[in-house]
């Protein structure tokens, strides 16, 4: 396979499947990128001999296409300073928490914005070049958002679709943006424009009819040049049977029944595992369950709480902040209510192989997911994944776009942490029926839409896009 071939499907993602990290020596390792996108978008390039554009994580401006463990790999180069203006600014500084129900409080400059729309276009014009005649391009996640319109205008025989990966907030967040309008019609450049639940395509197609001025119907928006662009849900899921796999298998088992052995045999194994992000809920869901412990409804003899905190964008002011006072709050609940040898909360910060998360999925017996807004939340659907034997309960929140799907789950609002309390502690004394009970319905939930359903339907979807709408449109009218 060639990495420079003109491809029939093209992913754009901000990120390519694998960071270049260089070590002190100077050696180069590539090392998997962190997050949801690329654990639900590696199987479907396996199944598709496409190729991948996006960053390689670093300042290299001289990286050829390269192809990686099979996989056809673009590389687009960001400066030091877009990746503090482009990336952990406009991307991580004003979007994600003003698209997380602002949850942080979002930061508008206008030269973040510049170099949002200056890497867009560099993220275009490689796409461009890419794309065979009439490919597929899907476009990936909050980072590239002009990328669509920028990329209709360069090639118009291509169809263009775009996934959303995380929330779409309400118009009464959005409008906060100063290039709101912009957005929208980044987005609008797109044939199918994909979200994880329907109430973020609603709130799309709303702001279009306001804020653009479009004619829209349910799910269509019709353009004035004659286009149509279709806008609707696409929950994304995961490599269901890869997983379950991989925990059925004998070293998976082994490491999982060592994990337990290490952590003393308690009774109880609670685990949390999330990027560190300040939209995960993790503070609120610690300091719940060192108040469990402090209570007295719970001890540390019988039972511990397993953090993992994948380090993540970590320059960011507010992830560093976030990071010392997770730090803090796990040392203060250890130091007051752990004891020698049994630890309240065993944190872990770091990153790991596919098959040691699978055997921290089957050494839990709660899985606790608390973001305080999440567009799915793989995690939840990974724990589910794994548990092949009906063993295990999720605590999940309502605001994951996974709890959509997972009803079945200990549902809570993180907000609540009394209620969070509540519900950690009826998973931890349900009945070995009814957590199985639960466990079975939500397992024939995720095997009936995998991570390959989630993409053949958009890209059969996008596959079906007509051209043209041929609809009589009256001037646009807009806010
Ligand atoms: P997000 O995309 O916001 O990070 P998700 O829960 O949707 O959240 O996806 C996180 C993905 O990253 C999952 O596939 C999960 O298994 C993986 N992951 C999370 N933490 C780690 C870790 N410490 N090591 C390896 N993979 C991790
Ligand atoms: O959708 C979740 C997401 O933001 C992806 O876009 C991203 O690749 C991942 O989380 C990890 O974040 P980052 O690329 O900023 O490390």
């Amino acid at each position: 396979m060639s990495a420079s071939h003109q491809a029939d499907l093209v992913i754009v993602a901000n990120r390519l499947p694998v960071d270049r990290v260089v070590n002190p020596d100077g050696s180069v390792d590539w090392r998997r990128s962190p997050g949801g996108l690329v654990t639900a978008i590696e199987p479907v390039m396996r199944a598709n001999d496409g190729a991948w554009i996006g960053w390689a994580g670093g300042t290299d401006t001289d990286l050829e296409p390269f192809v990686e463990d099979g996989l056809s790999l673009i590389p687009v180069a960001l400066s030091e300073k877009e990746i503090e203006e482009f990336y952990e600014g406009f991307s991580n500084g004003t979007l994600w928490p003003l698209y997380h129900d602002v949850v942080a409080k979002p930061e508008f400059h206008r030269e973040w914005w510049d170099s949002y729309v200056t890497v867009n276009r560099r993220f275009a014009e490689q796409a461009a070049e890419t794309a065979a005649d009439n490919a597929a391009v899907w476009v990936h996640d909050y980072q590239m958002q002009l990328v669509p319109a920028m990329l209709r205008e360069m090639r118009p025989d291509l169809r263009i679709g775009f996934f959303l990966h995380i929330p779409f907030p309400p118009a009464e967040l959005f409008q906060q943006l100063p290039w709101r309008r912009q957005l929208l019609e980044g987005l609008l450049g797109a044939d199918v424009v994909g979200f994880q639940r329907p109430g973020a395509a609603q709130n799309f197609v709303r702001l279009v009819r306001q804020r653009v001025g479009h004619k829209t119907h349910r799910d269509m928006v019709y353009l004035p040049d004659g286009r149509s662009v279709h806008a609707a849900a696409f929950p994304i899921s995961i490599d269901v049977q890869g997983l379950e796999e991989l925990a059925r298998s004998q070293p998976v088992q082994e490491r999982a029944a060592e994990i337990r052995e290490q952590l003393g045999n308690p009774q109880h194994v609670l685990l949390g595992v999330d990027r560190l992000d300040y939209t995960k809920g993790i503070h609120a869901r610690l300091r719940g369950y060192s108040e469990l412990l402090a209570e007295g409804k719970i001890s540390v003899e019988d039972a511990v709480f397993v953090q993992v905190a994948t380090p993540s964008r970590e320059r960011v002011d507010q992830y560093r902040r976030l990071r010392d006072d997770i730090d803090r709050l796990v040392g203060r609940i250890n130091g007051d209510l752990g004891r020698i040898g049994r630890p309240a909360i065993s944190y872990l910060h770091s990153s790991y192989p596919r098959e040691e998360m699978a055997a921290l999925y089957q050494a839990a017996d709660i899985m606790v997911v608390t973001p305080l807004r999440d567009g799915m939340n793989l995690v939840a659907k990974e724990y589910v994944a794994c548990r092949y034997d009906y063993d295990g309960a999720l605590v999940l929140s309502e605001f994951a776009g996974a709890a959509d799907e997972l009803r079945q789950a200990y549902l809570i609002n993180p907000y609540d942490i009394n209620g969070m309390k509540a519900s950690i502690l009826e998973a931890m004394k349900a009945s070995p029926k009814d957590r199985a009970k639960r466990m079975k319905a939500m397992r024939k939930t995720i095997s009936e839409h995998d991570v390959k359903d989630w993409a053949s339907g958009f890209l059969k979807v996008l596959s079906e896009t007509k051209p043209l709408h041929h609809k009589q449109l009256r001037p646009a009218r807009r806010t």
